[in-house]
Order: C-alpha cells, then structure tokens, then sequence
C-alpha cells in the first residue's frame, strides 16, 4: 500500500461516527512468533513445528519491521505501555534477532520509560547465557511455560522438555529478571491432587512475582480432541482449584484474574490492560488487533499462515482482515475482559472504554445482581464469588439483543 492510501484509510477511520470516545485507551504492543520445536497436542495456538531447514528469522523479521511501518499511521504518537513477544515458543529466536526487534520496535514507535517487555520461553530452549542475552536486549520480564515439574506428566502432555530443565530456567527467570511469570497448567492426564500440590510447591519455592494456573482445555481439533486422554473430573478439578486458591493465597500471590495470581503491584501489564479493555497493535502471523478511534473501536487480524504472512507483510499488505466493532456489540466485548478480573471495573472506564452510559447495560446488571452474580456501588462493578464461579453465565447476560 502507498503513503497515499495509506493516509486515505487512516482519514476513513477517523471520519465522524455515532460512537463518541472521550479519551483514547493505553495502547500496547504484541508480537506473534509463531514457531515451537514441536506441536504439543493440546495446543490450538498459531503455532508451527519449525522445519529441519531451521527458522526463516531473518526474513520473519524484515517483514515484522515492514508490519509495523506500514500500521503506525493508525497509532500515531501514542505511548507504549508494554511489548509482549508471544508465540509460539519466541524463546527461539537467538538473542540478536530479538535484539534486532526491539530495537526496530524503539525507532519506531515512542515507548513509556516503564515499559514492560515480556518474552514467552520455553524450558526446552533454556541455555544459561541464552536467556540473560535476552535481558540485555532489552527484555524485562520472561514468562516460562513450565506446565509441570513432574516428568510423567509433561511426557504425557507431549512437553518437549523435563522437570529438570523446568526449574533450570525457572532458577534463571529468578537471578536474571525481576519481573517473571511461571504458566502451569492443572487437570493434566491421570493427575493427582497431590501431584499438583508439588507443582505448586516447587513453582512457588523459585519466589515468582507472578503465576498463572490454566485448567488444560481440549480445543477442538487438536490430537487431544481426536483422542482425549482420560483426566480428572470435576470434582477433583474443583478441589486442584481450591487447593490452588489456597496455596497461592499462603504465599501473598492473589488470584486478580480467572488464571493469573499475583503479588502486590506485579499483575501482568500487558494482560490487565487487555482485561481493561485497552488497545493493541498486534504484529507478526495471525496478530489481532483492537485500536480505538474518537468514532470507532477497530478490529484487525493479521495473515495466519507464516510464509504468507511474511509475503504479504513485505508487500505491505500484512492486514488479512478488519471491522469495526458494532456499537451494540461493544458491552459484551468490555464485559468479556472486565469481568474477569477480581476486581471487576470502575463505572468510569466502562464509559471511557465503550463510549456508552452504564444506564445502556442496567437490565444486564440488575439480572446478575438478582442471581447474586455480582457486586457493585455508585463506582464499581465486580464479580461476586459466585459471579466469577459462573463467569459465562454472567458475561452472557450482556450478549446484544438478537
Ligand atoms: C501461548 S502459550 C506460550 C508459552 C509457550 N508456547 C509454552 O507453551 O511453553 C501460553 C500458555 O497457555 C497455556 N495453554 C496452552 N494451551 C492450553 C490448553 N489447551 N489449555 C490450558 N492452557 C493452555 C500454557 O500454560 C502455555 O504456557
Ligand atoms: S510450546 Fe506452547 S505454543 Fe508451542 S505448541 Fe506447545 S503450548 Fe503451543
């Protein structure tokens, strides 16, 4: 695309509209790197087992570079308030290539002193001088996907890495970073509950700032979905969920969202504002965006396949689809993110977010508040235990009207 179309599309975006935001949200940045050593088979990320040629990362990041030059006419000026490099397993990437797109990312666009900027890794790339030249490029908080310590159950779930090289890099996320997030998944085949009481244990012996806890879901079209292994039921699910709650809680990590825990002042920043409804550019194959205008909240999404992606975004052209998000649609996509946080939301950020009155969503927010869903005062809307028990339940109740 040329300047000129490109200035003509920001122009059509900017064009008058019934929506009317105050104040534009806190704009975040999100990188997709979208290759893993191998598939793990519970995983419906876009994520892609790297060839026996090796990673294109040269090429993947000239067209990362090409990406962003061509979006930053639809983010003109504002500040960054965090990069997150997700993928995929972006741990593969050698420490000068995420040298090089941090430092693309600085030329480009104007980051907060206090940016965040996480890298996701993978145990089954830890090398010891690997993983500080990623501090030195820049990154200041790593998040490991350790899933488990326990070598049955991490084969089981086709990690490519043990227990060993799990608390190997979570030994060295702890003398490296200050900020780093251990992911665990629980409900995994044939677990325990005492099984999981030592995943905790041991997670929690390496001090993290932060944690997340995903129950293992089957995602449709995954080789779990196709041949499910048998897992725990809901009962002893619900007693790893209380045993979880209870375990984070003795340590001083609270449980701010659905899966995340936290210690005071170390939540996710690039998580929470996309819980508060904040805007992202998303880079790199199959990246969503969400970018607000005075008139319009905007949705984007990337090419998905890496080698078109790398075609299209060198051609300036990396954006495979958008649209504008209906007006009556926009509750519902606040409450989906807002709701799940502990603390719920301030009535102003619904209204800053949305652009719309609270009075627009009072029926949704009486039924809750009749079914003991959730809480709320002259300032706030959050979720009663119930409420974040019966999370769906709740944020359907905002769906528009058919
Ligand atoms: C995008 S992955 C990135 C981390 C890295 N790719 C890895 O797996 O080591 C983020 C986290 O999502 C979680 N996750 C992925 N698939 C899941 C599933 N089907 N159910 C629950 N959690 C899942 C895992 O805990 C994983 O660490
Ligand atoms: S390493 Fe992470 S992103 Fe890659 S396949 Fe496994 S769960 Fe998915």
């Amino acid at each position: 695309m040329g300047d000129s179309s490109r200035a003509a599309t920001v122009e059509h975006h900017l064009r008058p509209g019934t929506l009317q935001l105050a104040a534009l949200p806190p704009l975040a940045l999100y990188v997709h790197l979208p290759w893993c050593l191998a598939k793990c088979p519970y995983c419906d990320f876009n994520s892609h087992e790297v060839s026996a040629t090796g990673l294109p990362e040269a090429r993947y990041l000239q067209a990362l570079r090409a990406d962003l030059e061509a979006a930053l006419p639809l983010v003109w000026g504002r500040p960054i308030v965090s990069v997150f490099i997700g993928g995929g397993t972006p741990s593969l990437f050698s420490p000068g290539g995420i040298d090089a797109l941090l430092s693309s990312v600085r030329s480009l666009l104007p980051l907060e002193p206090a940016c965040e900027v996480t890298l996701e890794a993978n145990p089954g790339t830890f090398e010891r001088e690997r993983f500080r030249a990623f501090a030195q490029a820049g990154v200041n908080r790593l998040s490991i996907g350790v899933q488990s310590f326990d070598d049955a159950l991490l084969e089981r779930i086709g990690r490519v890495h043990d227990a060993q090289q799990a608390r190997a890099a979570a030994q060295e996320a702890r003398e490296s970073f200050q900020r780093f997030n251990l992911d665990l998944m629980y409900a995994l085949p044939g677990q325990s509950l005492q099984q999981l009481q030592h995943d905790l244990d041991t997670a929690l012996a390496f001090e993290p700032p932060h944690l997340s806890v995903y129950h293992l879901t089957i995602e449709p079209n995954t080789p779990f979905a196709l041949n499910p292994p048998p897992r725990p039921d809901d009962d002893l699910a619900s007693d790893m969920l209380d045993a979880i709650a209870a375990r984070t809680a003795s340590d001083s990590l609270a449980r701010y969202e659905v899966s995340a825990f936290a210690r005071p002042g170390r939540e996710c920043v690039h998580n929470l504002n996309y819980w508060q409804f904040g805007d992202y550019l998303g880079i790199g194959a199959g990246a969503h965006s969400k970018l607000s205008f005075p008139h319009r909240v905007l949705r984007q999404q990337r090419w998905r396949e890496p080698a078109a992606y790398m075609k299209q975004a060198l051609a300036g052209q990396a954006v495979s689809n958008e649209h504008e998000v209906a007006r009556d649609a926009l509750a519902f996509e606040f409450m989906l993110n807002a709701l799940r946080l502990r603390e719920g939301f301030a009535v102003n950020l619904f209204v800053e977010r949305t652009g719309l009155p609270l009075s627009s969503v009072e029926p949704a927010l009486q039924q809750a508040e009749r079914h003991g869903l959730i809480e709320r005062d002259a300032s706030r809307v959050r979720p009663s235990s119930r409420g974040f028990d019966f999370l769906s339940d709740l944020q359907q109740l905002f769906l528009p009207a058919p």
